[in-house]
């Protein structure tokens, strides 16, 4: 079939992360400096404007769509893009999901399930609220905690999403995995990525993830789990506390080959990969005289464009970043 997403790679694109807004009210150290700058609001895609994308790529074969931020939530108007969004359940997409920080989860949970979202991503770095401030540069883990608790009360699937940071979170990590084990939630684990301009050095925090699986392999069983998203991490069974573990590897363990996805910012450029390269500009294309046709010309382009795979690397200190965008832009 012409019209469905296949790259030069090979590679069938059936999903869709879809960044709502670049703006966030918590400032992760390794994702922004505390002074960012946020987008002009007259730059960021109207409601109908995201319903509309989102439209023509269901209509090109995307199954899945992950809204992303900055902080989805934050966007006043979320909940009637997740509910429009919701009415192509069943009818082409197959799944409705977000990535939030969870700072406005307990206000949003039962919205998100009514409208057919079942599994959701929160970030949660640590559960100690001395650590959560130095690294979220906010006073906000009660509310995260709630969030969460108040996700699962409305049955939605919870994975948490743990930058791993050494020297930071990086002793708390065996009681993090088991905690969330123990609240059946699934955990990834992330090595951080040189993703724009940062108050401090990343380098200084850079964790691979090799030495923690060793470290946690001395205390847990961990078997090659079948669980796939086509997305980025790699998943294991943990024998001892019931529960699966992710390991997201951009740096020590590229995972590009079975890429699935694409990416568009809160402007409606569209990604073809988180690690840079060239943009399509889809707000040109809904903005234009023929939205449709300019559409799916631009979804074609992006097929032409999207790269084999990302270059991230740790540089030497000082020597970041090496890619200009952060990730409260492309939405990870
Ligand atoms: P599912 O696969 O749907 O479960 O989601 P996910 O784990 O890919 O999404 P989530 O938003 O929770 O992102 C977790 C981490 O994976 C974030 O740090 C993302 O930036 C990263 N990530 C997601 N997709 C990609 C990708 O295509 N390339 C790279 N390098 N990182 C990605
Ligand atoms: N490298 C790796 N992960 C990051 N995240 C934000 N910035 C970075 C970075 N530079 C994580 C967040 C969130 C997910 C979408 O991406 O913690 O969980
Ligand atoms: Fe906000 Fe997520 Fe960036 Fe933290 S990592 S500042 S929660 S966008």
């Amino acid at each position: 079939d012409a019209r469905l997403l296949v790259d030069t790679f090979q590679r069938r694109i059936t999903y869709l992360r879809l960044s709502v807004t670049d703006r966030c009210d918590l400032r992760c150290t390794y994702c922004m400096p505390e002074k960012m700058k946020f987008l002009p609001r007259a730059e960021v895609l109207s409601l109908e404007e995201l319903h509309q994308l989102s439209l023509a790529f269901i209509a090109r074969g995307v199954r899945r769509i992950r809204l992303t931020g900055g902080e989805p939530l934050v966007r006043r108007d979320m909940i009637d893009l997740v509910k429009a969004l919701g009415k192509e359940l069943g009818r082409g997409l197959d799944e409705l999901t977000l990535t939030t920080n969870g700072t406005r989860l307990a206000d949003h949970a039962e919205a998100l399930a009514s409208a057919g979202v079942r599994r959701i991503n929160v970030s949660l770095d640590t559960r100690d609220p001395v650590l959560f401030e130095r690294l979220t540069r906010r006073n906000q883990l009660s509310q995260v905690l709630e969030g969460i608790a108040a996700a699962q009360s409305a049955g939605l699937q919870v994975k948490l999403n743990t930058v791993a940071l050494k020297g930071l979170n990086e002793d708390e990590l065996p009681d993090l995995i088991a905690w969330a084990h123990g609240q059946r939630h699934d955990v990834t684990l992330i090595e951080t990525m040189p993703l724009g301009e940062v108050d401090g050095d990343r380098i200084d925090h850079y964790l691979p993830l090799g030495g923690v699986k060793d470290s946690l392999e001395a205390r847990w069983t961990l078997t090659p789990s079948g669980h796939r998203t086509g997305g980025p991490a790699r998943y294991f069974d943990i024998g001892e506390t019931g529960g699966r573990l992710g390991l997201i590897t951009p740096l020590t363990n590229n995972f590009c080959e079975g890429c699935n996805r694409l990416r568009v910012t809160a402007t409606g450029q569209l990604y073809p990969c988180l690690g840079g390269g060239e943009r399509v500009d889809l707000r040109a294309a809904l903005r234009s005289g023929d939205p449709a046709v300019r559409l799916d010309a631009a979804l074609d382009e992006a097929m032409r464009i999207k790269p084999e795979k990302h270059h991230f690397r740790i540089e030497a200190r000082g020597a970041e970043p090496a890619q200009p965008r952060h990730m409260s832009m492309t939405g990870g």
